[in-house]
């Protein structure tokens, strides 16, 4: 019984989960999450799986893009995650450069996001260029959500983040990418910024749930990046993202307020003797 609990399998989410699901046609949610606080509320919200995503790089370490992003960056994040969360399935993103020069590379560092981190799955961007990747990770026992659409960690590629598979050329290349990556193993896949109705072909056409951003209703899931959804990234997100709440207009408001108490002393008051 120990051990299972040292694993963090016990209540947990898990891949099958997912698949099970997409089945019952049960949608999946995801949002990011990057540290302790953020991941306790969610996990108690409810999420079926915690994304620590390297999107921390912009809406946490404020970078203008994930490229920066280190192997050692993800796995302090994804610590801070894992520790507190006893329900959801947490799948940390891979970043850039850390699985793109050989599959031996990216054994190595998926390996250390699965011991050191904690996490159950890792997240990989692209199709058929990381497919000889996604398969080994899987025959060695780790489980990979792929990325399709709009891949951060190309953004120089793509000139810039945006929406993507808009021709049919584009959108035959990425339905026959997602099922490269269904038929390789991929447990599920992100598809970010795309029309519905490639995701929609995408989702009717693949075993594994597809979770969109951008992508439409039909997808078997949603992902969006917790600061987005909750108003912490200022006027900066993404015209897809719906706010379910305006944290960062709250924070101002009560920090102005401490500021205002602390310079007229009416904080702190008197301690009782
Ligand atoms: O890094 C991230 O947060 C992501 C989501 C946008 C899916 O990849």
């Amino acid at each position: 019984m120990k051990r299972i609990m040292a694993t963090g399998l016990r209540g947990h989410v898990r891949i099958r989960d997912l698949r099970d699901k997409k089945a019952r046609g049960e949608k999946i949610a995801m949002l990011t999450a990057y540290d302790a606080a953020f991941a306790r509320l969610l996990d108690g919200a409810g999420l079926d799986v915690l994304l620590v995503g390297d999107s921390l790089g912009m809406v946490v370490l404020g970078y203008e893009t994930t490229i920066p992003v280190t192997l050692d960056q993800m796995i302090h994040h994804t610590r801070a995650v894992t520790r507190v969360t006893r329900h959801a399935l947490v799948v940390t993103d891979m970043p850039f450069m850390s699985y793109q020069i050989s599959v031996a590379d990216a054994v190595r560092n998926a390996g250390r996001i699965i011991k050191e981190g904690g996490a159950a799955a890792v997240k990989i961007e692209g199709g058929r260029a990381v497919l000889d990747v996604v398969e080994r990770l899987v025959a060695v026992g780790i489980p990979v959500m792929g990325h399709l659409g709009l891949l951060p960690q190309s953004v120089h590629q793509l000139s810039g983040f945006r929406k993507q598979a808009k021709t049919s050329e584009e959108a035959e290349r990425l339905i026959d990418d997602a099922v490269a990556l269904d038929r390789a193993g991929a447990f599920a896949m992100v598809l970010e910024s795309i029309p519905d109705d490639v995701a929609a072909t995408v989702t009717a056409r693949v075993s594994a749930p597809t979770i969109g951003i951008g992508a439409g209703p039909a997808c078997d899931g949603q992902v969006l990046v917790c600061h987005d959804a909750f108003g912490l990234s200022g006027e900066s997100s993404p015209p897809f993202v719906k706010r379910y709440a305006e944290l960062g207009s709250l924070v101002a408001a009560a920090a102005g307020k401490y500021v205002e108490e602390v310079r007229t002393g009416a904080f702190p008051a008197p301690s009782q003797k």
